[in-house]
């Protein structure tokens, strides 16, 4: 059995979580006063100007939607792309993009990883044929910026559409012009500012949003039993971990990731229905808009949790001065299964993963274009786990990981 092919074994009872979303005493003030008041429209515009501030985004246009996925199918649309066009995005990224693309009806075409885990622009730019490419799809990674001027120049004197996913990105800023067409970003799980779902987009000229007659709000009742659901299994998940792991049902071991999401997306497939674009939901808008207005004080402590993990490993930061790390990777030698040291830090309670399954590994969508070889993204994808990292994480904590992390590297090179 291939370990690496299956989830990490998750503590039983969690001392260190990995991901919480970050709702403390002042998101849940923001929804009591903001119930009452009830301006989302005005919470749209606060949200929307903020950001801008802290990316350093001169676009004028800002739309909201209940998820990051929807932002890219809106800006797929939005920007012209029709039924068939080609578009580029990574092995290596979200499901919810290809999804995007699917329910767009564009072709997807796989594109290789570079070391920092982005698209390889320059693979692209210099060695592909991108004749017949409409649109390109750059998720900036782990919050490491992708968008080199020169190649990003390039790509648009080709006429290319160049749209940035900064879904793993909050906080990064741009230090230069802007070239993309429509930028990203999601406040779902995972990501440094959650709003129990949420997405956006910025782009240059106005859309009209009647086009999108499809374009909904979400029910009510789906919007708080969600919020409730992760304020459980999310929020205090610490504290719940006990009573949720008696009930969670175990994935099946026998199985095999690939088996696993091509069971997973198989519906969607054969419906040719991947999601609906709806609103986002004013809780979301709540949520979103009370984490932003604390931004400075979360970018500074997440900036200390990574000097911290760093300096307890021996480790130097590849970060830019307007790069802001939102994870933290900790890339293993290949020689160690990370389902074993991973299982070695859960019986310590201590809570790792890993996202991003290539998918051109998985079955259904192996028959899916590629312009390139993937061979960075075959030999990457395997060799890194998150250790936690959130706010809600002391420097002790650190310091209890970090040790358990040396122990387990330490009895490996022993044990050779
Ligand atoms: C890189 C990346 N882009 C886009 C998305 C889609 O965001 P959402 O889940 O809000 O649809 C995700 C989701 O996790 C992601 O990781």
């Amino acid at each position: 059995m291939k370990h690496d092919s299956f989830q990490i074994p998750q503590p039983s009872k969690i001392r260190v979580a990995s991901i919480t979303p970050f709702w403390r005493i002042n998101e849940f003030l923001a929804i009591i006063k903001n119930f009452f008041i009830k301006n989302g429209t005005k919470l749209q515009q606060e949200i929307s100007k903020e950001l801008k501030d802290i990316h350093n985004i001169p676009f004028e246009y800002c739309y909201f939607f209940d998820s990051g996925r929807s932002a890219i199918y809106f800006s797929l649309i939005s920007l012209g792309l029709k039924k068939g066009d080609k578009v580029i995005i990574p092995s290596f990224t979200c499901r919810a993009l290809l999804f995007a693309l699917f329910e767009a009806g564009v072709e997807p075409i796989f594109g290789d990883i570079d070391e920092d885990y982005n698209l390889d622009l320059k693979s692209l730019v210099f060695e592909c044929d991108l004749k017949d490419v409409k649109a390109i799809i750059i998720p900036n990674m782990f919050g490491k910026m992708n968008c080199e001027y020169e190649l990003l120049k390039k790509l648009k004197t080709k006429g290319i559409i160049v749209i940035e996913d900064n879904a793993t990105s909050f906080g990064t800023s741009y230090d230069s012009e802007i070239l993309s067409d429509a930028l990203i970003y999601s406040f779902n799980l995972g990501k440094m500012i959650n709003g129990s779902g949420g997405g956006l987009v910025y782009m240059r000229h106005n859309v009209s949003l009647d086009e999108f007659n499809e374009f909904k709000s979400q029910k009510r009742s789906k919007v708080v039993l969600r919020f409730l659901r992760e304020l459980v299994s999310l929020r205090f998940r610490k504290q719940t971990s006990v009573i949720i792991s008696f009930f969670r049902r175990r994935i099946n071991m026998q199985k095999s990731l690939d088996d696993y999401y091509s069971f997973k997306d198989k519906v969607s497939n054969e419906t040719q229905k991947y999601f609906k674009c709806k609103k986002i939901s004013f809780l979301s808008l709540i949520l979103i808009c009370s984490q932003i207005k604390d931004y400075e004080r979360i970018r500074l402590s997440y900036n200390k949790l990574f000097n911290k993990y760093n300096s307890k490993l021996g480790l130097k930061s590849k970060f830019k001065k307007n790069e802001v790390p939102n994870y933290f990777l900790i890339e293993i030698n290949k020689k160690i299964d990370r389902y074993e040291l991973g299982s070695y830090l859960s019986n310590y309670g201590i809570e790792t993963y890993w996202s991003y399954y290539p998918i051109h590994r998985i079955k259904i969508y192996e028959d899916i274009l590629r312009i390139n070889k993937l061979d960075t993204t075959n030999k990457k994808w395997s060799n890194f786990l998150y250790l936690p990292f959130n706010l809600f994480i002391s420097e002790e904590n650190i310091d209890f990981v970090c040790e358990k992390y040396k122990e387990y590297i330490e009895s490996y090179e022993e044990s050779k």
